[in-house]
């Protein structure tokens, strides 16, 4: 069995600030109550007009990636691509990335797991590295949520916490089994699947209906957030203990702990509970929102450049989210 390893990291967020003040111009918030339940600042999103899309800021984010693992397009294997907000109902995103980057015709696979679809995507492409299948793999998180999210008041609960952006890792056979991903640690609990989902448009809900009736949002996104803190909270201290154990380390051994950019208050709560140092775990929500599928990768490329992971550093990646899914990767840097 052969070990992978990331190579090469990339991200790309757009250009365009809203701020939590612009976004009480569209509806009725404050800056005080977002940054307090949840400690976003501003974040970013494609501005209106512009021909951004998952798949474009994907391909931007692994052009920087494939660069940095000293790569060129043609020797990667295979394409993981994790999003919620794909640019067509089908095909996925794997495809564009394909295509847009001209790549050969490697196989291009897409995730839908949301705030786990990274770790999800990780897991996966580890798998087919570890069995010898593939040599390189391009791994993708890439989301695209303020085209589809309901900036009135109505939607405010929701529509505050998300922002756009992108990131790309390049995961690589390694024969040194005692550094790159030791583990992933993946669970599901479909019976919370409507406790924050997007319901619409489905083949049970399909657009003529919607269109025929304005007032139904099963479009927005919907999330019962008290409840889906709650679960959060334990489900994320669940799977990083989960994956320690399973290598036999312990938390005072985490250099770096990447949570998925849900909410500050959750990522607070857990660094707490372990006692962890503020130099251990790495947030950048305040600037980006929660980015969904590309949140820990965006964290984890902007850690590693700003020179927070280190070679031998023990990283531990987490997640959250719809469905319920949550998972975990224990990485050896
Ligand atoms: N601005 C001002 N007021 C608001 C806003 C807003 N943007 N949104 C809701 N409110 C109001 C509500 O209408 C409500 O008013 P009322 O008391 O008059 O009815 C009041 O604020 C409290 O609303 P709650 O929904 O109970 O607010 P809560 O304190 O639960 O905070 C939040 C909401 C931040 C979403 C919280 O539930 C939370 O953090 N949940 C965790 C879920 C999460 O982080 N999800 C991220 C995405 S999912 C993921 O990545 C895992």
């Amino acid at each position: 069995m052969y070990t992978s390893r990331i190579t090469g990291l990339g991200y790309f967020v757009p250009e365009n600030i809203v701020t939590n003040e612009d976004l009480s111009k569209l509806m009725d918030t404050n800056d005080e109550w977002i940054q307090e339940r949840t400690g976003i600042k501003e974040r970013r999103w494609i501005e209106e007009g512009s021909n951004e899309t998952s798949a474009s800021m994907g391909v931007k984010a692994s052009k920087i990636a494939i660069e940095r693992a000293g790569l060129s397009k043609d020797d990667i294997d295979f394409i993981v691509f994790a999003t919620l907000s794909p640019d067509m109902y089908f095909p996925g995103c794997g495809v564009q990335i394909q295509e847009m980057l001209d790549m050969q015709t490697v196989g291009a696979l897409d995730v839908r797991n949301q705030c786990s679809g990274f770790i999800y995507a990780l897991s996966v492409a580890d798998q087919f590295i570890k069995t010898g299948m593939y040599k390189n793999i391009l791994v993708i998180g890439s989301e695209y949520h303020s085209g589809g999210l309901d900036v009135t008041t109505r939607g405010r609960g929701v529509s505050v916490i998300f922002g756009d952006g992108a990131g790309a890792a390049v995961l690589s056979r390694s024969e040194d089994s005692s550094r790159g991903i030791l583990s992933t640690h993946l669970h599901s609990e479909g019976k919370h699947a409507r406790e924050l989902t997007v319901e619409s448009p489905s083949i049970a809900h399909w657009v003529p209906e919607l269109l025929n009736n304005p007032d139904d949002i099963s479009y927005f996104p919907y999330m019962n957030g008290t409840f889906v803190f709650k679960n959060a909270v334990v489900r994320f201290s669940e799977v990083i203990m989960e994956g320690l154990q399973a290598n036999n380390l312990s938390v005072d051994e985490i250099d770096m702990l990447i949570p998925h950019q849900a909410n500050l208050r959750i990522s607070q709560f857990v660094q707490k509970k372990f006692k962890l140092r503020d130099d251990q775990v790495y947030n950048n929500i305040q600037k980006y929102g929660n980015t969904t599928a590309a949140s820990i990768i965006i964290a984890l490329s902007e850690a590693w450049e700003e020179g927070k992971v280190k070679e031998g550093d023990l990283v531990v990646l987490a997640a959250f989210g719809s469905g319920f899914t949550w998972a975990s990767a224990v990485i050896r840097w």
